[in-house]
């Protein structure tokens, strides 16, 4: 990635990083609609092998690594994703209405921590925006679809209207997505990050979603937390849900003291928000080892992981805890499109260095 690493990410990095993340979806966005750009992709960067083949809640994957939610906010640019090599792509977050998310500036790179600050608060121009866009652009690889509550200050955090956000965004996206993630707590939506900390009201969240008629596996992106009672408890209650088919860990809020930040405080002080990238790896890596060890090995439920990935190792290192597919947002800021190809090959070298037939026989050994 020399290339990406030496020529556009110093281009890039002199852009406000907002602005840089606008133009990168933009120049996605309009590449990824002719097929000549899309196929020079996909011949420079996919990585086709059998071993890398696995599933993921029944959905056949070329391969187990997917870009993470937020990257794509309103499905815009899934042509040339798809094209980059991703074996899933998974967009959103989508709420039920559109929103304008936080103030700006609400997102900032912190290059001595391979890491980002994320403030957005899910802006995004709401289901039926989104669901217009999936009608006329399907998309050719399996497509996750992640949603959340409308962040808007006139639809406060409430029960039942929290529930009814989800189902309106739930009914109206379902079949444009091969599974939902339900963001069940965007750390910078500070008014909302707390609804689910009252578990029985995720109960009554699924228990409305069941009500739509889920045809997909649905997967619940959580708080994070290091308490194996509450994941305990989170997973007794999707017991009772039979199209619940696996969990993903989102970012904790702010910068809690064991994120491996080397940024000196005052710079982190006028970074509102939360942490992406390598400074967060050891943190998830731990929540996923403890939520393996809950669900246990074959057990109906899958993990999907995001947090720091950024090479091979990294990747194999959250299969081995237990995730069936890995994800990546902040690897592909630092290392560019490249970095799929790359950490599928070394997966392969560490395949074969470990005697492992198959990406699906790491997950958890
Ligand atoms: C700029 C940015 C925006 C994000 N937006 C969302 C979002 O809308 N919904 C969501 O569930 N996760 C969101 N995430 C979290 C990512 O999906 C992922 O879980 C997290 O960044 C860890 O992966 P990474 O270290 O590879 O970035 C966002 C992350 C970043 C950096």
């Amino acid at each position: 990635m020399p290339l990406y690493e030496d020529a556009v990410r110093p281009l890039l990095f002199r852009l406000d990083a907002e602005r840089a993340h606008e133009l990168t979806l933009r120049v996605s966005e309009l590449s990824g609609r002719a097929t000549i750009p899309r196929r020079v992709a996909r011949r420079a960067l996919r990585v086709q092998d059998p071993r890398l083949r696995t599933t993921l809640a029944g959905i056949p994957l070329e391969n187990p690594l997917g870009l993470a939610a937020g990257f794509d906010k309103n499905g815009r640019a899934i042509g040339m994703l798809g094209a980059m090599g991703f074996g899933h792509v998974e967009i959103g977050s989508v709420s039920a209405w559109p929103s304008d998310g936080n103030p700006r500036p609400r997102l900032f790179r912190i290059p001595e921590d391979r890491g980002i600050v994320v403030a957005y608060g899910v802006p995004n121009e709401g289901a039926a925006a989104v669901r217009r866009r999936l009608d006329a652009h399907p998309s050719a690889v399996p497509l996750g679809v992640n949603l959340v509550k409308t962040n808007d200050p006139a639809r406060p955090a409430v029960a039942p209207d929290v529930y009814e956000d989800y189902a309106a965004s739930f009914a109206a996206l379902q079949d444009r997505a091969h599974y939902v993630a339900l963001n069940l707590s965007c750390p910078n939506s500070a008014a909302d990050r707390d609804f689910f900390d009252e578990l029985p009201r995720i109960d009554a969240l699924l228990t409305r979603l069941a009500a739509c008629g889920p045809r997909v596996p649905v997967f619940l992106k959580l708080k994070p937390t290091r308490d194996a009672g509450v994941l305990r408890e989170i997973v007794a209650i999707a017991d009772g849900h039979p199209f619940v088919a696996g969990f993903a860990i989102n970012l904790p809020a702010g910068k809690p003291d064991d994120l491996r930040l080397t940024a000196p405080p005052a710079t982190l002080a006028r970074m509102p928000g939360a942490v992406g990238g390598k400074p967060v790896e050891e943190y998830v890596n731990a929540i996923l080892a403890t939520l393996h060890e809950i669900v246990g090995r074959d057990s109906r439920y899958a993990l999907m992981a995001a947090g720091g990935v950024s090479s091979g190792a990294d990747a194999y290192r959250k299969l081995q805890l237990g995730a069936t597919v890995v994800q990546l947002y902040t690897g592909l800021v630092y290392r560019g499109p490249g970095v799929v190809r790359a950490v599928l090959t070394d997966l392969l070298a560490l395949l074969e260095r470990d005697g492992f037939e198959s990406v699906a026989d790491v997950v958890g050994a």
